[in-house]
């Protein structure tokens, strides 16, 4: 397991949120990964706190993840760990079970900055958040804020204590995250990777691009402790 193999985020589960929609595109998008070098996939459903309990998130992800076991499509199934990719609000860190969401072998936590203009609070939630659960955080998708954080707001993000910055492998397709993401690799910021792959049309797994870019990248050693859980 390490950076070049492992998919940090993405919604291969089938049914469960705006994902892979049935059991059938789960099982391209699986094999899509492994043709492009991922052995491990990190599962993660949208949760929002509003729509439903942690338990009953726990059982409908499970009873999907059930669904690709059960169709037996592989002789050699990836490594998948179960987490969930949760959406950022206040008082997230009162959730019951909020830990129960995390990767359980890596023991992270996937959140997700609302896509609007950065305000100190969410610094705040994180940092409570990484208190009271004893995860590590790891902060989705930095590069999809390029349009509407400032680098003060970057700064803030960069500040909070512990975390891990994962960025979509699709960063690499555009100038401007592009230059967003130079800075973190050379000045040896805990970075991580996901496809963020929806679906086998519109947002379909690239994991490859990222491989290629990066060949010769040695990982920051907190992005090297997680492999080593
Ligand atoms: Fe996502």
């Amino acid at each position: 397991m390490n950076l070049f193999d492992t998919d940090f985020h993405c919604h291969i589960l089938p049914g469960i949120d705006d994902g892979a929609a049935d059991v059938e595109e789960s099982i391209k998008l699986i094999q899509m990964q492994m043709a492009q070098g991922v052995r491990n996939i990190v599962a993660t459903p949208h949760y929002r706190k509003h729509e439903m309990s942690v338990e009953r998130f726990l059982k409908r992800r499970s009873a999907a993840y059930n669904k690709i076991l059960n169709s037996r499509a592989f002789e050699k199934m990836p490594r998948i760990m179960l987490a969930a990719e949760i959406a950022l609000e206040h008082n997230l860190c009162d959730t019951e079970g909020l830990e129960l969401l995390a990767n359980q072998r890596m023991n992270t936590l996937l959140l997700e900055i609302p896509y609007e203009g950065y305000r100190k609070w969410m610094s705040e939630e994180i940092e409570e958040i990484a208190y009271r659960t004893k995860k590590q955080i790891i902060i989705a998708h930095l590069d999809r804020y390029v349009d509407i954080f400032s680098s003060a707001d970057y700064n803030d993000i960069l500040n909070i204590p512990d975390a891990i910055f994962q960025f979509n492998t699709s960063v690499f397709t555009k100038w401007k995250t592009k230059k967003l993401l130079k800075p973190f690799i050379k000045d040896d910021y805990p970075v991580v990777f996901g496809t963020d792959c929806h679906n086998t049309s519109s947002r379909k797994p690239n994991f490859d691009i990222m491989v290629k870019q990066l060949k010769n990248y040695e990982p920051n050693y907190n992005v090297r402790m997680l492999f080593e859980q």
